[in-house]
């Protein structure tokens, strides 16, 4: 399970009274492992144990004249071993799939585990999305290595499902037959062997009250989780029941 916490919360206080609530949780499950994904202002802050953080991005240049950027060693060297690449709202701001597979293939060398995210902007009940998919995983992973797919987390969260309520994330007979063609693209890519290795998420809006339908149905391995995992109660809720399933 992955909370990605987008620019939340406002102060390092509440950062680490939300993560400590997610820890105390999270030492009581079974095998499900939770990333945390905080603003990196505050990854230096929080302590990563049972729960292992990741970061929201990371560039895909070690160091260097690049202004503002965050690059994976950094990030390794604090404590991070995950890394969201590729997040639908990286891309509105500007960033290419050759920016994104370059990244993907920059963390995974320097041995982050990258959660990449995918997913189509709308659906046209002609199944022009399987097409739209086919090729941003392709031109995605395009700098990415076989070998490295053992680190690879791909997160399906279709745009339009994204940021709203459990009643608007896509129904979980939808995510299990786009889960499959995920699968099935990463095969053609890499081979069946290979793709076997990568775990397959579901994004966009998913809730306390869809959560558990989706993990029973879906077809995923868990789930990346926004606005939700900001609320410790409906994100403890979520951990639980998929460490049920
Ligand atoms: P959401 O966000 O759970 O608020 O829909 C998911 C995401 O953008 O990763």
């Amino acid at each position: 399970m992955v909370a990605n916490w987008k620019m939340n919360p406002v102060s390092l206080g509440e950062a680490r009274a939300l993560f400590s609530k997610v820890k105390r949780a999270a030492a009581r499950l079974g095998r499900t492992e939770v990333v945390v994904c905080p603003p990196f202002v505050f990854l230096n802050a929080l302590l990563a144990g049972r729960v292992k953080l990741g970061a929201q991005d990371a560039f895909f240049e070690n160091f260097g004249r690049y202004t503002g950027e965050v690059s994976p060693r950094m990030l390794v060297s604090s404590g991070v071993s995950f890394v969201i690449i590729g997040h639908s709202e990286r891309r509105a701001l500007g960033e290419s799939d050759d920016i994104v597979s370059k990244k993907a293939a920059a963390a995974l060398r320097d041995g982050l585990k990258v959660i990449l995210c995918v997913g189509e902007r709308e659906r046209d009940g002609e199944g022009g999305h399987f097409e739209f998919l086919k090729n941003q995983i392709k031109q995605s992973l395009f700098a990415v290595r076989g070998r490295f797919l053992g680190h690879l987390v791909i997160a399906y969260e279709p745009l339009f499902a994204i940021g709203k309520s459990a009643s608007d994330a896509l129904k979980p007979a939808l995510i299990r037959e786009t889960v499959i063609f995920i699968r099935k693209t990463l095969s053609d890519i890499y081979g069946q062997e290979a793709a076997r290795g990568v775990s397959v998420l579901y994004g966009g809006s998913v809730e306390p009250d869809n959560a558990r339908a989706i993990f029973l149905d879906g077809g995923v391995s868990g789930a990346l989780v926004g606005h939700k995992s900001l609320e410790a109660q409906d994100f403890v809720k979520m951990l639980k029941s998929i460490d049920a399933v």
